[in-house]
């Protein structure tokens, strides 16, 4: 039990280890109340969220390694990854700006997925604390991974109370595509209790986006309303995964993007969790059009996780806020074209409540 033992509203700073290169990687704690994030400049990923039960014990929610060492092994499952450029898949690694084909290379069957080989989540970012909290910075080369343009982007992350706001920008000096996210797998149990399949999940989407059996959209919005993927009301994550339903057959589980019903650009609902067990609550609110929920059906006990935990399928949830796969190849699809002069802006926010 440990009701007092974290300090409210403070950020610290350690040096964890180094990269095969000799960088210093820094790890920033941010507390408040209590909760306690930990965040790393490496692949600027969410290591960390120790957050209280319904009787005030304390749990990491949120899964992760002890040590530099496991995070710097790829591929891996981006645990607490920052994805970038492109979260998520581009179909064929390939699309067309302004009458220029790009190809990114492929890492994921036909597909590039997360930004390619070598993501975003590959190097240290330049960390300044700021109130609250510390801001990552990377600069991405004009033809990194095959994107065109030289990419500034920086991730906020801030502790307010009990929610955790992650903030993205991105500015370019070529036209060029942009989608960037946070892969955290969530288990409100705690990050060494088994899976998740009994947590309840509402999704505040009437619509998802088809995929086909590589995982890229079809282009349809179908609706949700009759399927094992309408989460309009809170349901068990478990209770319809296995259901004979084609597309759940392809993902062995759910990954796929809900269309969110409010207004993109604005902070909205994407979903809502809770654990029967516990009481632990997440909520989660962006200002993107969509969220992948991925049900970590690649999970399959071959990475270690903190105490000694191995990660098998299930073990942990991703709610990634994004725009939806593939939308450099969907032009009906909410563009993720950044132009030089303009600025990306994207939050996210994580609010880890109890209910009695
Ligand atoms: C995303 C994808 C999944 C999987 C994971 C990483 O969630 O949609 O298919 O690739 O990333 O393992």
């Amino acid at each position: 039990m440990a009701f007092s033992a974290i300090a409210q509203g403070e950020t610290k700073m350690s040096i964890w280890g180094h990269t095969a290169d000799g960088t210093a990687v820094p790890i920033y704690t941010l507390t408040d109340g209590q909760i306690e994030v930990r965040v790393t400049a490496y692949g600027a990923h969410l290591m960390s969220v120790k957050a209280p039960d319904r009787t005030g014990k304390l749990a990491d929610v949120v899964l992760g390694y002890d040590t530099l060492d496991t995070y710097l092994i790829k591929p891996n499952p981006y645990i607490g990854a920052i994805v970038g450029r492109y979260g998520n898949r581009i179909a064929h690694g390939k699309f067309t700006l302004d009458g220029k084909t790009y190809q990114i290379p492929l890492n994921n069957g036909p597909n590039a997925l997360h930004g390619g080989p070598k993501g975003f989540d590959e190097y240290v970012w330049q960390a300044k604390e700021v109130p609250g909290g510390v801001e990552f910075t990377h600069v991405s080369p004009d033809g990194d991974m095959g994107f065109p343009g030289t990419m500034s982007a920086t991730v906020r992350y801030t502790l307010k109370g009990s929610t955790l706001h992650i903030e993205y920008t991105a500015t370019t000096d070529k036209a060029t595509v942009v989608n960037l996210t946070n892969h955290a797998y969530f288990n409100l149990h705690g990050d060494d209790q088994g899976n998740n399949l009994d947590q309840k999940i509402e999704i505040d989407a009437d619509r998802y986006t088809p995929v086909d059996a590589t995982l890229i959209p079809t282009g349809e919005l179908a609706p949700v309303a009759g399927t094992p993927l309408d989460f309009r009301k809170p349901e068990v994550i478990g209770a319809r995964i296995d259901a004979n339903f084609a597309q759940l057959k392809i993902a062995g589980g759910y990954d796929h993007n809900w269309v969110l019903n409010g207004k993109p650009g604005t902070l909205h609902l994407a979903a809502i969790v809770t654990d029967p067990v516990s009481g632990r609550k997440l909520t989660v609110e962006t200002t993107e059009p969509g969220v992948q929920f991925y049900s970590g059906n690649f999970l399959n006990g071959s990475f270690t996780g903190r105490h000694g935990v191995k990660y098998e399928k299930h073990a942990g949830f991703c709610l990634e806020t994004q725009h939806f796969p593939d939308s450099p190849n969907h032009p009906d699809f909410p563009s993720t074209e950044l132009k030089p002069g303009e600025t990306m802006h994207s939050t996210t926010t994580f609010t880890f409540g109890v209910e009695k």
